[in-house]
């Protein structure tokens, strides 16, 4: 469907990761959340000219719910007050210096104006992103609309979304898309809360006979055979890649991956307002507290948190940090590379593929 080599599919941000996966055989989908239109014609030209013409994608929400902003832009004074005041309180008794007064508003008002989650705010997106040669546009959360679908059919464009929930995968199904990536609860970012290991076939059965990648768990040879043996027609990993040389990540937090358990991530509403699963951290750990306020709706959350992040960025404050990332952060010990990953993941397959026809063949 996609003419690419290997069925590894890679969700990230960063640019570099996207066109190492294509260019070594895979599939990369650039998620596009939280660039300006302005910064993602340039991220997508960039991409465009050092991808050596092989296939990628982008990624997008299109969340059911959401608070309606109504296309209006929202200022430092728009956020919802009683979880700011809870945030400053927290890091005021950390000690954690504020923002310097003078720019304060500026910095935060830049950092709202690249939230992009509302439906008027991706469908820019998406807007910018036709006038590039994506092969797919994949939704992280909820079905894309009759017109959306029918706009990108046209023009040659696969749909993929994700699922938490084999109701969810038939939801998508009976909105036309053509293939189904089913996300375990152990995954980064948004996730629901069935393991892979029951959901992937269960969602492979739901949605028969659409193609299945599976997600969530995946960063090594042996996971990407168990999911193909359990129906997937390939694999989609987020996590791993963050590990990798050509990530954005920031060296510290690489360093917090790498020192990481499985035990190590926690799956709340903190950053977004929806369950997502991201590195523990002491801002986790405060919002897990009984005082703590409700979370605000998306995308009101994840912009109360844009002043906390910078505040905690700035201070360089390790246990403060935290990041979007899935229990393979247990088995990410050291910086890697891209092609080093998808490399020792083809290789671990192989043996497990070999493994198992023996076991098969054997008296
Ligand atoms: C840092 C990070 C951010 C993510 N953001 C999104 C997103 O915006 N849209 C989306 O569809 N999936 C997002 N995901 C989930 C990935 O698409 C993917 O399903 C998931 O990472 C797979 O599980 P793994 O983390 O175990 O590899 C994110 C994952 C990570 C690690």
């Amino acid at each position: 469907m996609l003419g690419i080599d290997v069925p590894i599919f890679a969700f990230s941000h960063c640019r570099d990761v996207v066109i190492e996966v294509s260019k070594a055989g895979g599939f990369g989908c650039l998620g596009v959340t939280y660039q300006t239109p302005e910064d993602l014609e340039a991220e997508l030209k960039w991409i465009d000219e050092h991808i050596g013409g092989k296939p990628y994608g982008i990624d997008v929400l299109l969340p059911a719910k959401y608070e309606n902003l109504k296309g209006k832009r929202v200022t430092p004074d728009d956020l919802p007050k009683e979880q700011e005041a809870f945030m400053r309180r927290v890091l005021d008794e950390a000690g954690i210096p504020p923002l310097p007064e003078a720019e304060r508003r500026e910095m935060l008002q830049k950092r709202l104006d690249h939230i992009n989650m509302t439906p008027q705010q991706i469908e820019a997106l998406v807007e910018v992103s036709l006038k590039h040669p994506i092969k797919t546009l994949v939704s992280g959360l909820g079905a894309p609309s009759p017109e959306l679908r029918d706009r990108l059919h046209a023009k040659g464009i696969l749909i993929g979304a994700l699922a938490g929930k084999a109701e969810h995968a038939r939801r998508h199904k009976a909105a036309g898309v053509d293939f189904v990536v089913a996300q375990g609860m152990e995954a980064g970012g948004h996730t629901g809360t069935i393991t892979s290991m029951l959901l992937w076939p269960d969602v492979v059965d739901a949605v028969a006979p659409l193609p299945v990648l599976a997600a969530g768990g995946i960063g090594r040879g042996r996971q990407m055979a168990a999911a193909m043996a359990m129906g997937a027609q390939g694999v989609w990993c987020g996590s791993i890649w963050l590990g990798t040389r050509e990530s954005e990540v920031v060296p510290e937090v690489k360093e917090k991956f790498y020192a990481a358990g499985f035990e190590d991530t926690v799956q709340t509403r903190m950053r977004s307002g929806k369950p997502a699963r991201l590195l523990r951290s002491k801002l986790s750990d405060a919002w897990a507290r009984p005082d703590a306020p409700p979370f605000a709706p998306m995308p009101l959350q994840t912009m109360v948190m844009a002043e906390p992040h910078m505040r905690v960025e700035r201070g360089k404050l390790k246990e403060w940090k935290y990041y979007p990332v899935g229990m393979v952060v247990g088995q990410m010990k050291s910086e890697t590379s891209v092609r080093q990953v998808i490399h020792d993941m083809l290789n671990e397959f192989l043996e497990a593929t070999e493994q198992l026809t023996q076991l098969v063949n054997s008296d």
